[in-house]
């Protein structure tokens, strides 16, 4: 173990990254330990090497030529052709070394920086650097679990001193308690049976109490001298930041494919809910007030209602809600729903706002962002059921390359919008599944689960992505990141509701390929006193167009889409005016721009009737 010895010294790292390099057992040629530039040079992920020979998996291209042990390359690199897991042919040159009389260095550079080899090469100390430039926890021990050497690198990772002298120290310090016991167990027995061991396995940083999910390469090192108890050495890759990426990943797929699914019910239920409003709206026109029938259509309204705010739930966590994306300042949109957020919040919690000034301008649908802000005071509330402090702020972030890659956001300038509370946390259980639609911890009754599914749905939509900490006992912060725009916001907010429709003569084309939804709407405007024209498609409407002042369409027709059938009219009539009626299209807001009104499904005869006077009043 001379070898090994050597390399205790706490040398700090030098600069130069470690090349690829592998460690193989001199009598059997199995492959010990293959450093993460090796890894990433072959393409192979460790525990489909370690343990195998680099024959048995045909890792030199031309074995006689090109085998670095076979051609007899030490002190002189050879050339070698590396073949990766992939097939690929990598030429690379390549040293040897022998180790502690048990083992063999294997370094492969790629030719182009074939100079760091022969400096490596020419100071014999091979394996010192390999193993103090390691990027990977290395160590040596014995079999029961006393230190003999940590590299750099691991002593980073769980916290020791680089000059601390650690011979000695029990290894299982440095386990979680699962951790030392799997060790002592199934790793030890692993190692005595068959001589190495390869699996996954929780260690910390005692200082800190940090857990750090290791992937672990262990062999057995023979001795160097008869009788001398067997040594093991041990490599541990951090493989927290890719189980976060993988978890992330299966996560976004997951909510994709349910979203999709939601989006698809709701946009169908939409439908089908403008029909139950529409026609109950004109069944309790036809009775006399007072009629007992009145009291019963009120409750199918409440219901439909109440009905068409989950599917706007759904729709904007599917990602199919229409957005009406604008210029708005996110400090304005807070300022606006202050007075509304503190009742939400109600008494026994003290609301905290601090925002900080500009910086804080995106493009996104005001309405949403009042939506994601009401769910997550909402939240914050439910969380704090004895009292707490909840705190609204503003600020911005800025995302560089490696930190957008993670959010799965490109890198850039964006508004962060924090809701902090001091409630009850979550656990990491709980935290997996929070955006998940329908997933609630509350009673019966007084949760659905759509509140989150509905913020990631609209931020995602909007550009941006959500962020959560969150602890047992320690409270929850969400920040919700969006992208900054430079467009400037608009002067002042157009109101969100217009007058009431009041009659006026004028022309309407109704396109429209659902029958009932099509006989409402002929039905509404024919009683507000329009003249309507209503075909399922635009073929044969040329004639009407041009006698027609406003066209109401459907986005998403059977045959030629909404936004075609109008461009077509349009073409024949130039000033005919067009409102899309869309239940998620997300075409329907490109339709929008050139100009043209979305009146999004379901709605009642007063919006229909309000869009179409609006739609003339622009006109006039
Ligand atoms: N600030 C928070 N603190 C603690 N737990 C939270 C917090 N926000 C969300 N959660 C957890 O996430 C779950 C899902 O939240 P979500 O808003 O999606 O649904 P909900 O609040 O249960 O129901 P809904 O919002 O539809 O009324 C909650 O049931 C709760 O367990
Ligand atoms: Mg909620």
């Amino acid at each position: 173990m001379g070898g090994c010895r050597m390399a205790a010294s706490s040398r700090r790292s030098s600069s130069a990254p470690l090349p690829p390099a592998l460690v193989e057992e001199l009598a059997t040629g199995r492959i010990l330990f293959a450093s993460t530039e090796f890894l990433e040079l072959s393409g192979y992920p460790s525990g489909e090497l370690i343990g195998r020979a680099a024959a048995e998996l045909r890792l030199w291209a031309d074995q006689k030529a090109s085998d670095p042990v076979l051609a007899g390359a030490r002190s002189t690199p050879v050339r070698a052709s590396l073949r990766t897991r992939s097939g690929d042919i990598r030429e690379v040159l390549v040293a040897v070394q022998p180790g502690a009389g048990c083992a063999l260095a294997t370094v492969a550079v790629p030719v182009e920086n074939g100079s760091r080899l022969h400096e490596i090469v020419q100071s014999g100390k091979l394996f010192l650097e390999l193993v103090e430039n390691c990027r990977d926890f290395v160590c040596v021990a014995t079999l029961e679990g006393q230190v003999l050497y940590v590299n750099p690198a691991g002593r980073r990772l769980v916290g020791i001193a680089p000059d601390a002298d650690v011979t000695g120290a029990s290894l299982g310090d440095y386990y979680t308690k699962d951790g030392a016991r799997f060790v002592r167990t199934v790793v030890h027995d692993r190692l005595v049976e068959q001589g190495f061991f390869h699996g996954e396995v929780q260690m910390r940083n005692p200082g800190t109490g940090e857990v750090i999910d290791v992937e672990m390469d262990s062999f057995l090192l023979p001795p160097q001298t008869p009788g001398d108890p067997p040594l093991v050495a041990s490599i541990k890759r951090d493989v927290r930041e890719t189980r976060r990426l993988q978890a992330r990943l299966a996560q976004a797929e997951r909510m994709e494919s349910v979203g999709r699914l939601a989006g698809g019910i709701a946009h169908d239920f939409n439908n089908m809910l403008s029909v139950v409003l529409g026609f109950t709206d004109l069944a309790r026109g036809r009775i006399p007030a007072g009629h007992p029938a009145a009291a019963d259509l009120d409750e199918v309204t409440k219901s439909a209602e109440r009905a068409s705010l989950l599917t706007k739930q759904l729709l904007a966590f599917g990602k199919q809600q229409a957005i009406h994306g604008m210029a708005i300042d996110v400090n304005e949109v807070v300022r606006g729903l202050e007075r509304t957020l503190r009742q939400v919040a109600g008494d026994r919690v003290q609301v905290e706002i601090c925002l900080s000034p500009g910086q804080s301008v995106v493009s996104a649908d005001p309405g949403q962002l009042e939506q994601v802000l009401l769910n997550l005071v909402a939240n914050a509330r439910d969380a704090m059921r004895s009292g707490g402090v909840l705190r609204i702020a503003t600020g911005e972030e800025v995302l560089d390359d490696e930190a957008g890659h993670r959010e799965a956001l490109p890198a850039g300038r964006y508004a962060a919008l924090s809701i902090r509370d001091t409630g009850t946390g979550m656990d990491r259980a709980t935290l997996e599944r929070i955006f998940e639609p329908f997933f609630t911890t509350k009673r019966p009754g007084s949760g659905t689960g759509l509140g989150l599914a509905t913020v990631y749905g609209i931020v995602r939509q909007t550009g941006g992505a959500v962020q959560v900490e969150s602890a047992p006992g320690k409270g929850s912060e969400f920040r919700v990141l969006l992208p900054r725009t430079d467009r400037p916001t608009p002067r002042s907010v157009q109101p969100l509701s217009r007058p009431a429709a009041a009659k006026r003569h004028a022309r309407v084309l109704v396109v429209e390929d659902r029958v009932n939804l099509r006989i409402l709407v002929e039905r509404c405007l024919r009683e507000a006193g329009y003249d309507v024209v209503a075909a399922e498609s635009g073929a044969g409407m040329a004639e009407a167009a041009l006698k027609a002042d406003v066209l109401l369409t459907d986005v998403a027709l059977r045959g030629p889409s909404g936004p075609e059938v109008a461009a077509e009219l349009r073409r024949r009539a130039p000033r005919l005016r067009v409102i899309y009626m869309t239940g998620h299209d997300p075409e329907a807001a490109r339709a929008l721009k050139p100009s043209g009104r979305l009146l999004p499904k379901p709605f009642k005869p007063e919006q229909l009737l309000e869009a179409v006077r609006a739609e003339l009043d622009d006109a006039a």
